[in-house]
C-alpha cells in the first residue's frame, strides 16, 4: 500500500519507501492509540465547545474514533508501517470512514503536543500499574517479616559476617526501600499531570481553544503553562524512567541476596522447585535463574535512562524529530521494571527460610564480638582497649580453633579481670539483639513497631 502522510503540498515527490521505513514509530507508539483517542476526542469535543466546529461535526468525528478504538482493539485495523506515528495511522482511518471531515480533527493542534499528551497520559497507567505492584511486593514482605520475627542471623557488612540481626529487620530494610520508590512515582505522577494539549506546534494558536477545558476532561491538574516547554520537555519521561531505574537497583540487591542465600556456602534460604531452573549437563543442579534474571535485566532499565538523556541532551527547543525516540526507552523501562517486580513478589513468596542453618551460622563465629566489648564498655574499661582486647580474643579462639560459645571464664580473665560469669549471656545472638536499644535498630520491640507501622499503612492503601 502507499505511504500515508499527514503532509505533502509543498512537495514535488513521496517520502521514499526507504525514508518511511527509517523514520516510522509506529511498532512503538502504537501501543499508544488508547491515549491517542482518548485525547482526539477531548480536543474534539473542547473545538465544539468552543464554535471552532459544530456539534454535528464533533459528534461525528466522536463517533468514528470510538469505532476506530474497537477497530484496533479487535485487530479489524492494525496500525502498520505505512505509517509514520500513530497519529498518521488513525486521521488515515477516520478520513477512511467520515470523508474530509476527519481533516478538521487537526485545528488548532500539532503531532508535537499530541505525542506529549499521549506520553503524558500514558505515565499515569504505567505509574498506577507500577505502584500496584510495590504494594503487592511490599504487602509479601510484610507477610515474611511477621513470619520469621523469631529468626536471628548474621547481619553483613563487606559480606562479612557482622552483628546478629533478625532476618525480619532485614527483610523491613527493603520495606522502607520500595517505600520510596512508591512515594517517586507518585510525586513523579503528580508533576507530569499537566496537559500540554494546545500549544500546537510550539508557538499557541490563533483559534479560541480552551486548554483548560481539555485538561479536565482528561483528568489533568492544569496545563503546561509555557506552550514551548510543553512540546520540548520530557522531564516526566526522565524522572519515571529513573525512578524505575531506581526500583532495579534495589530489585537486583534483593535478588543478589537471594542467590547468595540459596548457595551451599550460605543455606539460608531455598526458592521452591517452580522458581528455579536445572542444568542441561550436571544433574545436580538447582538454579536461582528467576533471581538473576531480575539482576540482569536492570541493565536493560539503566541502559533505557542513559537513552533517554543522552537523546535530550542539547536538543535546542522546541521539538525536534530526535525526540521520537523517546518511546522505546519509555516502554523498555517500564516493561522491564513491571515484569520483574511481578515475578519478584513470587519468587518472594516461594522462598524459605532455613532456620537452623541460620543458626549454626550465627554460632560459628563471632559475630558477638561488639558485645563482647561492650560489656567490658560497661565495667568501665575505655572502649579502644576493649575492642583490642575482644580482638586479641577473637585471635585465640581462631588460632585454638574454637568459638565464643566454647570460652570459660579463667580464659577469659587471662584477657580482662573485669569478664564475670554474666558475660555468657551476653555474648548470645539472642542477647544481643534485645540489647539494642536505639530507635530503628533490631531490637525484636522496635523491629515489631515497624510491622505494627506497615500494617497500618498497607491494610489503608488502596494502590
Ligand atoms: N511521531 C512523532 C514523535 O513521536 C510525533 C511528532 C512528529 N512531529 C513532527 N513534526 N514530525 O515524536
Amino acid at each position: 500500500m502507499a505511504r500515508q502522510t499527514l503532509w505533502g503540498g509543498r512537495f514535488k515527490q513521496q517520502l521514499s519507501e526507504i525514508a518511511l521505513q527509517f523514520s516510522t514509530s509506529i511498532d512503538l507508539d502504537k501501543h499508544l492509540y488508547i491515549e491517542d483517542i482518548a485525547g482526539s476526542i477531548a480536543h474534539v469535543e473542547m473545538l465544539a465547545a468552543c464554535k471552532i466546529l459544530t456539534a454535528t461535526e464533533a459528534r461525528r468525528i466522536r463517533t468514528a474514533l470510538k469505532a476506530i478504538l474497537k477497530e484496533i482493539e479487535t485487530g479489524k485495523f492494525v496500525p502498520t508501517n505505512i505509517y509514520e506515528d500513530i497519529h498518521s495511522a488513525i486521521e488515515h482511518r477516520l478520513t477512511q470512514k467520515i470523508g474530509s471531515l476527519a481533516g478538521k480533527l487537526h485545528t488548532a493542534r500539532s503531532r508535537n503536543d499530541q505525542i506529549a499528551l499521549d506520553e503524558r497520559l500514558f505515565l499515569r497507567r504505567a505509574i498506577y500499574e507500577l505502584m500496584k505492584l510495590i504494594t503487592n511486593l511490599q504487602r509479601v514482605l510484610l507477610y515474611k517479616a511477621e513470619r520469621h520475627i523469631d529468626i536471628v542471623m548474621p547481619g553483613y557488612t563487606h559480606t562479612q559476617r557482622a552483628q546478629p540481626v533478625l532476618l525480619s529487620h532485614h527483610l523491613l530494610a527493603y520495606m522502607w526501600m520500595f517505600e520510596r520508590d512508591y512515594e517517586r512515582l507518585n510525586q513523579c505522577a503528580q508533576r507530569a499531570n499537566k496537559s500540554p494539549l494546545g500549544a500546537a506546534a510550539f508557538a499557541g494558536t490563533p483559534f479560541p481553544i480552551d486548554r483548560n477545558m481539555v485538561a479536565k476532561k482528561l483528568g489533568f491538574d492544569g496545563i503546561v503553562e509555557n506552550s514551548i516547554d510543553a512540546v520540548s520537555d520530557r522531564d516526566s519521561l526522565i524522572e519515571f524512567v529513573s525512578t524505575c531505574s531506581i526500583i532495579m537497583m534495589h530489585l537486583s540487591r534483593f535478588a543478589e541476596e537471594l542467590v547468595l542465600w540459596t548457595t551451599k556456602e550460605f543455606g539460608f534460604a531455598e526458592i521452591s522447585d517452580a522458581y528455579t531452573t536445572g542444568s542441561s549437563i550436571m544433574p545436580q543442579k538447582k538454579n536461582p535463574d528467576m533471581a538473576e534474571l531480575v539482576r540482569g535485566k536492570t541493565g536493560r532499565v539503566y541502559g533505557a535512562l542513559i537513552e533517554l538523556l543522552t537523546m535530550m541532551k542539547a536538543l535546542p527547543l522546541a521539538y525536534n524529530r530526535d525526540m521520537q525516540e523517546d518511546k522505546h526507552a519509555l516502554f523498555e523501562a517500564f516493561t522491564t521494571t513491571r515484569e520483574c517486580l511481578f515475578i519478584f513478589a513470587h519468587i518472594l513468596v516461594h522462598t524459605t527460610f532455613k532456620p537452623h542453618v541460620i543458626r549454626e551460622s550465627l554460632l560459628n563465629d563471632f559475630l558477638t564480638a561488639t558485645d563482647m566489648a561492650d560489656y567490658l564498655v560497661k565495667k568501665g574499661v575505655p572502649f579502644r582497649e576493649a575492642h583490642e582486647i575482644t580482638g586479641k580474643i577473637v585471635q585465640h579462639c581462631i588460632e585454638h580453633k574454637m568459638y565464643f560459645g566454647n570460652l570459660d571464664l579463667e580464659t577469659l580473665r587471662l584477657f580482662s579481670p573485669k569478664f564475670d560469669t554474666d558475660v555468657f549471656d551476653v555474648i548470645l545472638p539472642e542477647s544481643s539483639v534485645h540489647s539494642k536499644r536505639s530507635a530503628g535498630s533490631t531490637n525484636p520491640h522496635e523491629v515489631k513497631k515497624q510491622i505494627v507501622h506497615w500494617t497500618r499503612v498497607l491494610q489503608k492503601r488502596k494502590v
